[in-house]
């Protein structure tokens, strides 16, 4: 099995991966991987967490792990993705792949014989999703009473991650971003078919009773050219205090980081008693962990 999308999990293995990090934070088993796992990290794009929390998970879990960049290794050079999946599934246990392309982590999936984790695409990035609904959950306990604003670049990975996850767990979502800007088609349709979707231009309406506020970079990794476009067409929908003031009393900060004050929130919000932010980043080692050992008893 893969974790290549956030479709390729139900409710049931999500639920999975919760209860295995949950024994893990609370520390009431021993859990380990077989011995000398190899869990092979292929990142084409840069990353401080999601490399760091995997790396620290196989070992923690008893294995290894091997960092290959694009710069160091034959794909810059042109090797292609697919005897490149071939070769290092035949050394390693899994591979974790950051790519540019979704299509290429999916061809990296069919020559692979080893489970391919997505570390994030241009389209995905199931494993944060993961994080922050376990996140969430830790805050609010039923996912049915959650409503969650995604805000700012609504069509980016992390947005179409969290829709399908949130959705299969019962939470609801609004997107709040810029008229004319749309979420992608195909995620947003699929949420609606597990859950309740909408999204606004409007802030003040898309702030109503909403438990968490959510955003990430106006720039995603890959959009450099487009950097100062799009830092004017999201400037309006800056997760700020005002912002903050539309929304219930109670109301959650999240981001997956890393963070950009002054763009796509405010130092005072980030760093401010409403954020939840280093709490999410923390769990993304508890999530690291559970993932490689649902995927070791999923494969067995
Ligand atoms: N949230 C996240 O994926 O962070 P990194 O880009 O640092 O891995
Ligand atoms: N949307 C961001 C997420 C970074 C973790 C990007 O792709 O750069």
């Amino acid at each position: 099995m893969n974790i290549l999308s956030s479709n390729d999990l139900d409710r049931e293995q999500i639920e999975k991966i919760f209860n295995l990090a949950d024994k893990i934070k609370e520390n009431k088993e021993e859990l380990s991987l077989k011995e000398n796992s190899i869990l092979a990290l292929f990142f084409e794009k840069a990353s401080t967490r999601t490399r760091t929390s995997f790396e620290a998970a196989i070992t923690q879990l008893g294995g290894k792990g091997i960092y290959i960049d694009a710069q160091t290794s034959q794909l810059k050079r042109g090797e292609p993705i697919s005897d490149i999946a071939r070769m290092l599934s035949s050394y390693c246990d899994f591979i974790a792949a950051r790519l540019y392309s979704h299509s290429d982590l999916v061809s990296m999936a069919e020559h692979s014989s080893v489970p391919v984790i997505n570390a994030l695409t241009d389209l995905e990035h199931p494993t944060q999703a993961l994080v922050d609904m376990y996140t969430v959950l830790e805050y609010k306990r039923n996912p049915k009473n959650v409503k969650i604003a995604f805000v700012g670049d609504i069509a980016t990975n992390t947005a179409n991650s969290l829709m399908i996850t949130a959705a299969k767990l019962g939470a609801s979502m609004v997107l709040v971003g810029p008229k004319g800007y749309l979420p992608n088609s195909t995620y947003f349709n699929k949420a609606k078919e597990y859950g309740e979707i909408t999204f606004t231009d409007e802030i003040e309406k898309g702030m109503e009773d909403v438990d968490i506020i959510y955003t990430d970079t106006f720039v995603s990794m890959g959009q450099e050219e487009e950097a100062e476009k799009r830092r004017k067409m999201f400037a309006d929908y800056q997760v700020n205090s005002k912002m903050l003031e539309y929304a219930n009393e109670d109301v959650l900060v999240m981001h997956c980081l890393p963070a950009h004050r002054g763009e796509e929130i405010t130092g005072e919000v980030i760093d401010g008693p409403k954020s939840i932010v280093w709490e999410q980043a923390k769990n993304k080692l508890l999530i690291a962990k559970a993932v490689l050992l649902f995927l070791s008893q999923s494969n067995r």
